[in-house]
């Protein structure tokens, strides 16, 4: 068994060991994927200021996000399919998150239903909520998480459309595979994912299939979106929404410091800076390199998490640093699990906090609640080389 550590060493087997459908359609963007690509090497950009003879002892990466104890400000973040990257892939992320203590967000996109993963736990978890046409399902779908006891609602804000993924079209990407020549002979390579999956709770859509009419092909992700996701969402509907919930509300897919203030104003009890891992607008600027100005715009009125693009527990600190109270990691957790289950994301989670832990000690800190911007190296034009233009309202 090969010794892992990094992120990166379970992405090589995750690549190994999933049907090609479901690792391309966690690693890619959309269109020509510079947004993708960006959001990761754009942290590469920011250094760190060494400190030393600090002692270092007593140290915490504990904190709290919305209120919540974690274990480390680094959620999971709702990743549809997860329960085709490995059999009952959203539970058992959901148990991993709940062990190590640090959120799990099912997304409404996922495999395992909203009540199998409420079974599977014994915490609350947090559901990702996808606005649709049809208000009743959109209801009911709240109601179900009220009544799974999920502590926060988290309302995407940047998928009212899908953006187009080249690779997914190309490969057909369904819920459960179509079998097609060229999927079988990828699968028939395949054969600890698929003799799992023959044991799994479910293999479409659970929080759709047998909940919602209409829908010419159930196993499409491109299909459910194109045909049930509601395009006229705006801030009225999503205040409605919020009334509705009536928790905790996280608004997700903020990348303007105009949107972070509206949010802000709504009463959200944290925004989510976020690009949707670069598979929504290719073409926007990275989550870390918009943090700073929303931050600036926002962060004494609204908590701010920050997605897309983290593979390390150096991004993670960089983000809080940055002044981020938390953050989400969605591929490195699934590289994860793709690669080996609950005790993948387990991994993904230890690897993080490692690099956390041992980077925040080397820069002369002891608490994650302590990282600020004196920690940083920014450079000069990190931010000022796309400010000239005038913000738009
Ligand atoms: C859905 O959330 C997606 O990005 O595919």
């Amino acid at each position: 068994m090969a010794v892992i550590t990094t992120i990166e060493d379970l992405r090589r087997i995750y690549e190994r060991r999933v049907p090609r459908m479901f690792y391309d359609y966690a690693e890619s963007g959309s269109w020509t994927e510079q947004t993708f690509h960006d959001n990761s090497s754009d942290f590469a950009d920011i250094r760190l200021r060494q400190r030393v003879a600090v002692d270092m002892a007593g140290r915490s990466t504990a904190s709290q996000m919305i209120g919540e104890e974690v274990a480390m400000p680094v959620a999971l973040a709702p990743v549809g399919l997860t329960g085709m990257q490995h059999a009952d892939g959203e539970m058992k992320a959901a148990k991993a998150a709940e062990e190590f203590g640090v959120p799990f967000t099912l997304s409404t996109m996922s495999i395992n239903s909203i009540e199998d993963v409420a079974e599977y736990t014994s915490k609350p978890f947090w559901f990702q909520l996808y606005t649709m046409k049809d208000q009743d399902y959109v209801s009911r779908l709240i109601q179900r998480a009220k009544d799974a006891k999920c502590s926060a609602l988290v309302i995407t804000l940047d998928l009212q459309i899908l953006g187009q993924r080249h690779k997914d079209l190309k490969n057909g990407l369904s819920a459960p595979p179509k079998l097609t020549a060229k999927t079988i002979a990828n699968l028939m390579t395949k054969w600890s994912w698929g003799i799992e999956m023959l044991g799994a709770h479910r293999r479409e859509f659970g929080n759709i299939v047998g909940h919602v009419e209409g829908i010419s092909d159930t196993s499409s992700l491109g299909a459910w979106t194109a045909e049930q996701f509601d395009p006229s969402l705006d801030w009225t509907k999503v205040e409605k929404l919020m009334e509705q919930w009536g928790g905790k509300v996280i608004l997700k897919g903020i990348l303007d410091a105009e949107d972070a203030k509206m949010a802000a104003k709504l009463g959200a009890d944290a925004i989510v800076v976020s690009n949707h891992g670069g598979r929504q607008l290719d073409g926007a600027l990275s989550s870390i390199r918009m943090l700073p100005q929303i931050m600036d715009a926002v962060g004494s009125d609204v908590e701010v998490h920050m997605d897309s693009g983290i593979r390390s527990g150096q991004d993670v600190l960089k983000a809080l640093a940055l002044g981020a109270k938390g953050t989400y990691i969605g591929r490195a957790f699934v590289y994860g699990l793709g690669a080996m289950g609950q005790k993948g994301v387990t991994t993904a989670l230890d690897v993080i906090q490692k690099e956390l832990d041992t980077t925040m000690a080397l820069c002369g800190e002891r608490n994650v609640d302590d990282l600020g911007r004196h920690n940083l190296l920014i450079p000069e034009d990190f931010e000022g080389r796309w400010q000239d233009t005038p913000p738009a309202n």
